[in-house]
């Protein structure tokens, strides 16, 4: 066995304790440490790059609000239970605060990124009581946008069960719903018939 001098022991320590700094220092982002978990990802969002930071657990939604300044997305829940976060990935709906920034791969559009194409939906909510808090409206915008884009039949009946249930995700405690469908269906409808709403 070896035996271990007292010198040995001291370097072995401050050696440990130089180690131990470097990782505390390197949990920061941007720190271009070798031990960093951070590590630096291009994100096109809303059509332009922006450059996150990110280690294993962060979240697409925290790096729209805190990184790069979009606080349309809104965290409520933060467990995948109310839709206050949704934003569109390539056209499709999802729920960002439990999407890791990490496994982005498309294409991210933000409630500020639709502003122009939902200015008839967003009068609609206006009209037909579609929020009034507002906390939970980007996210019912966005979804309502990602469904519109898909189509609805002419048939209001049909159009209204398909309201109901692709909009079921996005939850609000305060409109009771009957104003966010109808919102939805009469922008539907006004596109249809190329009026305004
Ligand atoms: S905050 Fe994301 S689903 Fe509720
Ligand atoms: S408008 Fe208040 S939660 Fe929907």
């Amino acid at each position: 066995m070896a035996v271990v001098t007292k010198g040995k022991d001291q370097i072995f320590a401050y050696s440990l304790a130089k180690y131990s700094q470097r990782l505390v220092q390197s949990d920061t982002p941007n720190s271009g440490n070798a031990f960093s978990r951070w590590v630096g990802k291009m994100l096109l969002i809303n059509s332009e790059r922006h450059a996150a930071s990110i280690e294993p657990g962060t979240t697409l939604l925290s790096v729209l609000r805190d990184q790069i300044g979009l606080k349309g997305a809104k965290e409520a829940c933060g467990r995948g239970e109310c839709g206050a976060c949704t934003v569109l990935i390539d056209d499709v709906p999802v729920m960002s605060c439990i999407t890791l920034a990490s496994r982005v791969k498309g294409e991210v559009t933000t409630v500020e990124g639709l502003a122009e194409e939902f200015r008839d939906l967003r009068e609609a909510f206006a009209d037909y009581g579609g929020f009034q808090c507002g906390f939970c409206t980007s996210g019912q915008l966005v979804r309502a946008t990602a469904l519109l884009r898909a189509g609805l039949p002419a048939d209001r009946q049909k159009a209204e069960e398909i309201i109901r249930y692709e909009m079921s995700g996005n939850i609000c405690r305060c409109t009771g719903y009957n104003g966010i469908v109808e919102a939805i269906w009469a922008t539907a409808e006004a596109r249809r018939l190329n009026v305004a709403t």
